[in-house]
């Protein structure tokens, strides 16, 4: 594997050093480095203010009872909403084969038992409708659909699925801050790893209801209570310097956003909007993928051989990888293995995006791209 790229697939756009100093001085002045600091308390309600105020549906009694608790990545906080959650172990929670390693682990690391499902072919998604369908069939305790590449997740016909059906539902929004408007009645895990869109180095987020928010935050810090562990917990706090870092980077975020907007507005120039996932057109994902059927591989060497590096985001799925061998997987209907994820991934390259490509990257890309989609 070459690591001498000529143009890298992501680039971390964190805050400065100078932009995070005013933060850390108060760290400094306050001499409190971890659990539960002063600078960890305004991220969570600063942010907390930003989802409720992005999201409209939010009535306004349930809002107040919805909360955001910080951890140590979002693989720690989806572990921890499990947990919190007080699902009957196991659980039997359906979840899609083609998302990142974490989602599923968070699932078997918690007791529960993760049952793989094939994604919509449009949307790249475990939607309500297949969540239905597989419900009807086999027993299913709870659903983790996934915000694949950072497109938001429409949560009402969750909320709509979750009612009727009365299995509940969790979301991995890792690589969707900025995109996912959030529900009072679903819990939602962000990741704020320094190569997300809002990154600070390590860090996760859950915002869910104030009661799933505390227990999740008391499991975080080894189930404290009055001295002793009232049940086994774990150290999953985060640290006051990364919640400067978050600070900082609120103030920072809508120009980060402004700037991979403008990098997305040009591959959509150069290429054409018919060959990115349908929410483009009004969302910056948190990976880009280019859709090009059959021609997956092709693209990898060409951009590869002209030192452009790709990836090849959640390939193979998770039912191939070693560690979930023992997961069930829900078949196709035709009886065949998740088809729609096969043929995704002869469809599917990540091509590179982040905020420092310039006009020159994203023309070279570009042609690279387009000899292979037309040969
Ligand atoms: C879908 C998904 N879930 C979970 C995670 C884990 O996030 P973190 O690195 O913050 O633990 C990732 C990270 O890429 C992800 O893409």
């Amino acid at each position: 594997m070459q690591d001498n790229w000529k143009i890298k697939c992501l680039v971390p756009d964190l805050p400065s050093a100078e932009d995070v100093l005013p933060y850390l001085k108060r760290v400094d002045q306050n001499r409190w480095y971890s659990n539960f600091g002063p600078l960890v308390r305004e991220f969570e309600h600063t942010m907390a203010s930003m989802f409720k105020e992005a999201s409209p549906a939010l009535a306004a009694t349930r809002a107040e009872r919805t909360n955001v608790a910080t951890f140590s990545s979002a693989t720690t906080a989806l572990e921890l909403m499990l947990r919190a959650s007080g699902l009957k172990k196991p659980a039997r929670i359906l979840t899609p084969a083609l998302t990142f390693s974490a989602t599923a682990a968070s699932i078997e690391i918690t007791g529960h038992t993760p049952v793989f499902c094939d994604v919509d072919s449009d949307n790249w998604c475990l939607t309500p409708e297949i969540a239905k369908r597989i419900s009807e069939k086999y027993q299913i305790d709870a659903v983790l659909p996934v915000a694949i590449y950072g497109y938001p997740i429409e949560l009402d016909t969750w909320a709509e699925f979750q009612r009727d059906t009365g299995i509940r539902v969790f979301i991995d929004a890792a690589a969707a801050l900025g995109n996912q408007l959030i529900h009072p009645d679903i819990p939602i895990c962000f990741s704020l790893h320094a190569t997300k869109p809002f990154g600070i180095g390590e860090g996760g987020l859950l915002v869910a209801s104030d009661q799933l928010v505390e227990r999740a935050r008391n499991l975080s810090n080894f189930a404290f209570c009055d001295g002793t562990s009232r049940e086994v917990g774990t150290n999953a706090k985060l640290a006051e310097v990364l919640a400067a870092y978050g600070l900082a980077q609120i103030t920072r975020f809508p120009e980060v956003q402004a700037r991979r907007k403008q990098v997305l507005d040009q591959y959509i120039a150069l290429l054409g909007e018919e060959h990115f996932h349908p929410l483009t057109k009004d969302y910056v994902p948190g990976t880009l993928l280019i859709d090009a059927p059959g021609k997956a591989a092709a693209l990898e060497r060409a951009l590869s051989d002209a030192r452009i590096q790709t990836r090849k985001w959640y390939f193979p799925p998770l039912n191939e990888h070693i560690a979930f061998q023992s997961a069930e997987i829900i078949r196709g209907d035709d009886g065949t293995l998740l088809p729609h994820i096969d043929d995704l991934k002869n469809r599917l390259i990540g091509l590179p995006f982040h905020a420092f490509l310039t006009e020159s990257d994203l023309q070279e890309i570009a042609s690279v791209v387009s000899k292979v989609l037309e040969s």
